[in-house]
């Protein structure tokens, strides 16, 4: 799909996107915008050296894509100087070899913020209150009557949520579990998180002046604090060397025998084989999972259990959200290539 034929820069999108002011935006600035129709989902490198070609200056792409030594180069000579990921992640992103082609990264930050902190708020409603076994048991027809043990799960509030790295995303998913359901909150971070802080301090005061029981938080010396003491516990650091396998046979050990885990942050960060068996042996333990470690695969056994609740990536998935990436991602590209400064890189 093409638009403004006669523009002068060549953008390449290898995926459509939502809305149509990212497009606007870049045939406004005398950009030829090149959206890939191929209908498989995942694009391969050599499918993306060919929407590349021999002249190109900038390239709109996703996370599903491997973005390292052979496409920055490729790009560099097409003569671009200018990719942004429609992501805030970057894992899929070989930033030192896009520095060494002179290509520019952009990536997506804030606008996603609030609708990803929802999806894992979501997720932890869900498996705290068994939504979707208790669905499935709904649509089978199996409901007979009221009974005073069917789907009964956990009370939310006076509860401790416990949120390991409070950057964006983490910090608002907290004070939506914190002021939605008047949880404690305990958090992990190598920063202090002084405005989540505050505010769990402000509310808490609050509380008790309204008579309630106030809500507390504290920063845990070490991750394993948070896995030790914290019920609904929720992932939300950058996957690197440092965070892979964060969650393995060893730490799912401490977690309370009926805690909840959430990662809508990287598949990677959890040893999901570990995960599994943990799962098979603790059924009152339950884990909210938007992201996998082999995507689009969930590893052998993981369908099967009850006690998962498992979405296909969709944290972002906002209409809002997802119009804001894709703007956020050609004003990346487009700022590049007319010499302003570049919108947001994940260096920001
Ligand atoms: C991201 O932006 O990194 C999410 O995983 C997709 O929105």
């Amino acid at each position: 799909e093409v638009w403004n034929p006669s523009g002068k820069h060549r953008v390449v999108s290898t995926k459509s996107m939502p809305g149509t002011r990212w497009i606007r935006l870049l045939t406004d600035q005398d950009c030829r915008v090149e959206i890939c129709t191929e209908k498989k989902t995942i694009l391969s490198v050599d499918d993306i050296l060919a929407l590349i070609g021999d002249r190109c200056d900038g390239v709109i792409g996703q996370l599903t894509e491997d973005w390292g030594e052979v496409l920055f180069s490729a790009l560099r000579r097409a003569g671009g100087t200018a990719f942004s990921n429609m992501a805030v992640g970057y894992n899929n992103v070989d930033v030192t070899a896009a520095n060494k082609y002179g290509v520019a990264v952009g990536n997506t930050p804030g606008v996603l913020t609030e609708t990803t902190a929802e999806l894992a708020a979501s997720l932890s409603l869900a498996a705290a209150r068994r939504i979707v076994e208790a669905d499935q048991f709904m649509r089978a027809g199996l409901y007979d009557g009221w009974l005073p043990h069917l789907f009964v799960g956990n009370l939310l509030k006076g509860q401790t949520v416990g949120v390991i790295g409070a950057g964006r995303i983490g910090s608002a998913y907290a004070r939506m579990m914190i002021e939605g359901f008047k949880m404690n909150l305990i958090y992990y971070d190598l920063y202090q998180a002084t405005r989540l802080e505050k505010f769990v301090t402000a509310y808490g005061q609050f509380l008790k002046a309204n008579g309630e029981q106030p809500v507390t938080w504290k920063r845990a010396a070490t991750m394993e604090d948070v896995l030790r003491e914290a019920d609904v516990i929720s992932l939300h650091p950058v996957l690197d060397k440092t965070t892979y396998h964060l969650i393995n046979t060893q730490r799912l050990s401490i977690m309370k025998k009926e805690a909840i885990l959430i990662n809508a942050s990287r598949g990677p960060v959890i040893d999901e084989a570990a995960l599994v068996e943990h799962l098979k042996a603790n059924p009152m333990f339950r884990v909210g999972l938007d992201v996998f470690e082999d995507e689009p695969f969930m590893k052998p056994g993981l369908a099967e259990q009850k006690n998962a609740v498992v979405v296909p990536h969709i944290a972002s998935a906002s209409k809002w959200t997802r119009e804001g990436m894709a703007t956020l991602a050609a004003l990346n590209v487009l700022g590049k290539i007319k010499g302003y400064p570049i919108w947001s890189n994940p260096n920001s």
